[in-house]
């Protein structure tokens, strides 16, 4: 079984879906905190409702991120937490984190990196115009959205509403974040990359 904690600041519909896919016993894994940077968050209710452990945190209160950073470690210890999913967490994670979860910090975002990082993705895709988007999911490192890519999910986007396009691009990460999470945790993702 594997311990995870979701990082999220808004909404939490990956959060939802992932847990989803663990009650149906798709995906073997134990959600064990929800860590927010936005104490208002639509997802800290939805944890809460699942009894699900919650660390919100409101970062002005701390000097420096070292300082936030170094009680969610603590956290994360004290559940014996394998894996941190980043499901719309809108903050960089620092080297307190990075270093204490090599290679163990995954992150979905709703564009085809290296196009398009940071906010607003979809809307970045459709202001340039280009055809297809999608989805990238990853492992983080100290730079925005950027590290090793694990799995990238594209999306045509010709003739395509931006309501369309924001529905399609969750629909894809809804489905596609359980899909690669259960293949990076039982093996899969290694085995096609050795
Ligand atoms: C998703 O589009 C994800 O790709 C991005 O933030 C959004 C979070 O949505 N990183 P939700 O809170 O899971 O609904």
């Amino acid at each position: 079984m594997i311990n995870i904690a979701i990082f999220a600041s808004g909404t939490g519909s990956n959060f939802e879906a992932i847990d989803k896919q663990i009650e149906s016993g798709y995906l073997k894994a134990e959600i064990k905190l929800v860590v927010s940077d936005c104490l208002n968050a639509p997802v800290i209710e939805k944890a809460k409702q699942r009894n699900i452990e919650v660390f919100s945190f409101h970062p002005k209160e701390y000097q420096t991120k070292r300082e936030y950073e170094k009680k969610i470690k603590e956290k994360c210890m004290a559940l014996k937490i394998d894996y941190i999913v980043l499901a719309g967490y809108m903050r960089m994670i620092g080297e307190e984190l990075l270093n204490a979860y090599p290679r163990k910090i995954i992150n979905i975002h709703p564009s085809l990196l290296p196009s398009f990082k940071g906010k607003g993705a979809i809307e970045q895709a459709l202001d340039y115009g280009v055809k297809v988007t999608g989805v990238t999911i990853h492992f983080i490192d100290q730079n925005m959205d950027e590290g090793e890519i694990i799995a990238q999910y594209p999306l045509n986007i010709e003739h395509k509403s931006k309501d369309e396009v924001i529905q399609a691009i969750h629909a894809i990460e809804h489905e596609f974040y359980s899909k690669t999470l259960k293949k990076i945790w039982e093996g899969g993702y290694e085995e096609s990359t050795n």
